[in-house]
C-alpha cells in the first residue's frame, strides 16, 4: 500500500482550509468594515424575521439598516391623534440585537403621507402638525436610532423647492424647522437630507443651496443623502464623484442611501419613438422575465465595480452605503415605473444567490487584503 506523505497531506489541508474559510467569512460588511458602513432596506417582512435564510443573509451580509417603508407618516403616524410604533419597535429591537447601524427614514417627506395630513391648510397648523410628529418619534428613539433622513426629496429636478403640502404652507423655512426640530428631540442623532438624482448638476445645486441655508438659518444638518436610484450607463461617474466632493465641501458626511441600478428599459427614454405606445404588458418593456442574459449580468457587474472602486477612493469622505432592498425579487423596481417586470438591480438574486456584481464589489477589497 502506497503511504500518503504527511507533510504534504498537511499542507493540502491547510490550503483547502484556508480557501473555505476565507470564502466563509467573505461578506459586504466585513470586507468593507474599515471604508463605510454597508446597508439594506429592510421590510415589514424582514423586520419581522418571517423567512430564516433572508435573515441569515440580512445579519451575514449588511451593518446598516434603514426601513423601507414602515416609518413614513401614514404608517407610524396615521391619525392626528394616533402613532403607530408596532413595527418601528421592531424594527430597532432588530437593529439592536444584530449591533447595526440604525437609520430612520423619513420624518418628513410628500409622499406616503396619511391622508389627515393633506388636508392640512396654513402655516400654524403645520408648525403644530410638525412640531408633533418630529418631537415624538425622534425622541421615542432617541439614542436607540443613529440617524434619521429628517427631510427627503424637497426638490424639483431643476433644483427649485417641490411643491408640497410642506412648502406650501412653510415654504423653504419647513426645512429649517424640521431641521432644528430633530436636533432638539435628540441632539446627538445624524441629520440628514435625502434625495435622489442629485448627480444631476442643477439639482445638486438646489441641494446644495439648500444645506447652506438651513445651517445659516441655525439648523444642523450632519448629512446629504444621495439616494442612488442609478443605471447601467448614467449617472457618470465624474458626476458621482463631483457630488461627493461638493457635498463635503460643505463639512457634511455623504452617504449612499437607496442604491440599485435598473437594468430595464425606462419609458421615458423611448416616449419620443411612440406616445400612444403602452408601457405594462408590453414584452419589449420586460425583455429579461425568466433571465438575465450574461452580457448584461456582465454590464452590471462591471457597473457596481466602477462605483465601489469610485467610493472607496473616497471614502473618508463616505459614511454609509446602502442597497434599496436585500435582493432583486423584492425591488420596487419590479413595478416601478411599468408594473409587473423582472427587474434585477441589486447583488443578489431572487432565489438569494449572489451575483456576478457580488464578486465583482468583494473582489474589489480582496485582491487588496
Ligand atoms: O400598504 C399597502 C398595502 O396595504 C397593500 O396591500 C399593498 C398592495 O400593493 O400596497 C401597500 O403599499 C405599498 C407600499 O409601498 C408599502 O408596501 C405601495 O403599493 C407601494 O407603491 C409602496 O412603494 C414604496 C414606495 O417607496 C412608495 O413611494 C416602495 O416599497 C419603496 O421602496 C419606495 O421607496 C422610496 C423611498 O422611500 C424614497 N426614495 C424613492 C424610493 C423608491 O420609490
Amino acid at each position: 500500500m502506497k503511504l500518503i506523505n504527511p507533510y504534504l497531506l498537511a499542507i493540502t489541508t491547510m490550503f483547502v482550509m484556508s480557501c473555505t474559510s476565507k470564502k466563509e467569512v467573505s461578506s459586504l460588511k466585513d470586507s468593507y468594515k474599515n471604508d463605510f458602513y454597508i446597508g439594506t432596506a429592510l421590510s415589514a417582512d424582514q423586520i419581522e424575521e418571517k423567512d430564516a435564510k433572508v435573515d441569515s443573509l440580512i445579519r451575514k451580509e449588511f451593518n446598516a439598516i434603514t426601513s423601507e417603508n414602515i416609518m413614513k407618516s401614514m404608517f407610524i403616524h396615521p391619525q392626528k391623534d394616533k402613532y403607530d410604533f408596532t413595527l418601528s419597535d421592531k424594527y430597532v429591537a432588530y437593529g439592536e440585537k444584530n449591533k447595526m447601524l440604525i437609520h430612520g427614514h423619513t420624518l418628513i417627506w410628500h409622499s406616503q403621507l396619511a391622508p389627515w395630513m393633506e388636508q392640512i391648510k396654513d402655516s400654524t397648523e403645520m408648525k403644530a402638525f410638525m412640531k408633533d410628529h418630529i418631537t415624538t418619534i425622534v425622541s421615542k428613539y432617541k439614542g436607540r436610532i443613529n440617524s434619521w433622513d429628517v427631510v427627503n426629496e424637497a426638490l424639483n429636478d431643476d433644483g427649485t423647492l417641490r411643491k408640497s403640502v410642506f412648502s406650501n404652507t412653510l415654504g423653504e423655512n419647513f426645512l429649517v424647522d424640521a431641521f432644528k426640530l430633530a436636533a432638539a428631540a435628540d441632539p446627538k442623532v445624524d441629520l440628514y437630507y435625502n434625495d435622489y438624482n442629485l448627480e444631476d448638476p442643477a439639482k445638486r445645486e438646489g441641494a446644495i443651496n439648500l444645506v447652506k441655508k438651513i445651517k445659516a438659518a441655525g439648523g444642523k444638518v450632519d448629512g446629504i443623502g444621495s439616494q442612488a436610484h442609478w443605471k447601467l450607463n448614467s449617472p457618470s461617474l465624474e458626476e458621482i464623484e463631483k457630488t461627493i466632493l461638493d457635498f463635503s465641501a460643505l463639512g457634511v458626511k455623504v452617504a449612499f442611501t437607496e442604491l440599485d441600478i435598473t437594468v430595464l428599459p425606462n419609458p421615458w427614454d423611448l416616449k419620443g419613438a411612440d406616445v400612444n405606445q403602452k408601457f405594462e404588458g408590453n414584452p419589449k418593456m420586460n425583455p429579461y422575465p425568466e433571465k438575465l442574459p450574461d452580457s448584461i449580468q456582465d454590464k452590471l457587474a462591471q457597473r457596481y465595480a466602477d462605483i465601489f472602486k469610485l467610493l472607496l477612493k473616497h471614502k473618508d469622505k463616505i459614511s454609509r452605503v446602502t442597497f434599496w432592498g436585500v435582493y432583486d425579487g423584492q425591488s420596487w423596481l419590479n413595478d416601478w415605473p411599468i408594473k409587473g417586470r423582472t427587474n434585477y438591480p441589486l447583488l443578489f438574486d431572487a432565489k438569494l444567490a449572489h451575483k456576478k456584481a457580488y464578486d465583482a464589489v468583494l473582489n474589489l477589497k480582496e485582491s487588496k487584503e
